[in-house]
């Protein structure tokens, strides 16, 4: 069975996340979604907000899990059994801190592969950036995002439209 992990901040999940499991789910037998606990990046919502909304947004997925990590990416990995990681490759602005990570992944664990996945070609401008930006300005963001996440930015920004 080949299970493979989609790691990311994920702050908030959008629908060009949900785009790249829909075709992991096509190549591999489980898919682990996890929430990285990352001390460099700082998030809007807690990771248990994230992984929240993430597992309400897969919730008709059957084959994918979804989860939270500390530390090393590759150590997650081979915690879960996972052969691999899932990333989503949406421009060639992308590749450059991609290749990067996947060469220094593959350094620390050689048997964990990297796979590139590209999302459908409407979200290769979408970032959770974008969407906290919009919904901060009260923008409509009910385009990029599952409602669950609709719902949580009205909430944290007090948006009465949305
Ligand atoms: N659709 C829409 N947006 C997408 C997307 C897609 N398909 N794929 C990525 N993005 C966006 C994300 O929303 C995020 O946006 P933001 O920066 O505006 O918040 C941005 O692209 C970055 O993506 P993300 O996947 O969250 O990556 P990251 O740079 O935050 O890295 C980890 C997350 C988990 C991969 C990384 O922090 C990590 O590996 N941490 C553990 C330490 C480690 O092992 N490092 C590697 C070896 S040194």
């Amino acid at each position: 069975m080949a299970k493979v992990i989609y790691p990311g901040t994920f702050d908030p999940v959008t629908n060009g996340h949900i785009d790249i499991v829909s075709r992991a789910i096509e190549l591999f037998d489980e898919v682990i979604v996890t929430v990285a606990r990352n001390p460099g990046k700082t998030s809007l919502f807690t990771i248990e907000e994230r992984v929240e909304m993430l597992k309400e947004s897969l919730k008709d997925y059957e084959r994918v899990v979804v989860d939270s990590f500390d530390g090393l990416v590759v150590n997650h990995a081979k915690q879960v059994g996972a052969v691999g990681i899932i990333r989503g490759l949406r421009a060639i602005s992308d590749f450059e801190y991609e290749f990067q990570m996947a060469l220094m992944n593959r350094k620390l664990a050689g048997e964990i592969t990297t796979i590139l996945l590209m999302p459908h070609a409407r979200y290769t401008y979408l970032n959770s950036t974008i969407v906290r930006n919009l919904a901060q300005f009260q923008g409509d963001v009910s385009e990029f995002v599952p409602p669950i996440v609709v719902e949580k930015l009205k909430l944290k920004f007090g948006n009465k439209e949305g």
